[in-house]
């Protein structure tokens, strides 16, 4: 069974969090797109009033694809349930995002929910984050945050596209993709990194999911 089919068993199953009349947050990526898609599918069965909140333009074109009814972020005070993926999840469940760089969208949307359900496949859980740590800052910070970065032990690299044009995200900003190694301490760090002017934001989220589903092989998940 492939990635797609489990995640698409365990996005049918996280959809039990679903109420009607609520406002729902898409975050962005592939499981995600698998939710939304599961999601309207609910919505038509069910006869359901739902509002999506997309995170970005990929999540929002596949939403509006299958007629979900969006609105922005800053037209509502709260958010029912967000459903997004993740980078990676240590064993204190604190997670990174921003692998597809929308972090800043995706962690707004995280503070402003209720209840924020995160799915991703076992192969992004580890023990201590050791994966890079996407940071999106204003462009011409680059220097003075990258100096920061070295400060904190970290090696600051500009994310680029495939010809090594730089990859500026939805908000105009740039991605230093950090590598601090071993990350024991997720939580300081993020603090720190958030206070270096110039940084936006950090892919080391302090708002914890409440609900995580991990997919497992043959279509099977577990849920912490
Ligand atoms: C987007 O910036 C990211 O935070 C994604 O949510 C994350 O990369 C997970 O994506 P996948 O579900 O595609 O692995």
């Amino acid at each position: 069974m492939s990635y797609d089919d489990a995640i698409k068993a365990l996005s049918n199953d996280a959809l039990k969090h679903v109420k009607d009349n609520s406002v729902i947050g898409l975050g962005s990526g592939r499981a995600a797109t698998a939710l939304v898609k599961s999601l309207s599918k609910l919505i038509e069965v069910k006869d359901l009033h739902i509002v999506g909140i997309p995170t970005s333009l990929q999540i929002k074109l596949t939403a509006e694809e299958v007629g979900i009814t969006l609105v922005e972020a800053d037209q509502v005070d709260h958010i029912d349930v967000v459903f997004d993926g993740a980078d990676q999840i240590d064993s204190n469940k604190f997670v990174i995002k921003g692998g597809g760089g929308a972090l800043l969208r995706e962690n707004i949307l995280f503070s402003l929910a209720k209840k924020v359900v995160v799915m991703a496949d076992k192969t992004k859980f580890v023990k201590n984050f050791s994966r890079t740590v996407p940071v999106e800052i204003h462009p011409l910070a680059r220097t003075s945050v990258t100096k920061n970065i070295t400060k904190l032990e970290g090696i600051a690299q500009i994310r680029t596209l495939e010809r090594g044009y730089p990859f500026f995200t939805e908000n105009g900003n740039i991605i230093l993709d950090c590598d601090f190694g071993t990350i024991k301490n997720p939580k300081t760090l993020s603090q720190k990194i958030k206070l270096i002017p110039g940084v936006l934001e950090s892919g080391i989220f302090l708002r914890k999911p409440d609900i995580i589903y991990k997919a497992k092989t043959g279509g099977k998940f577990d849920i912490l």
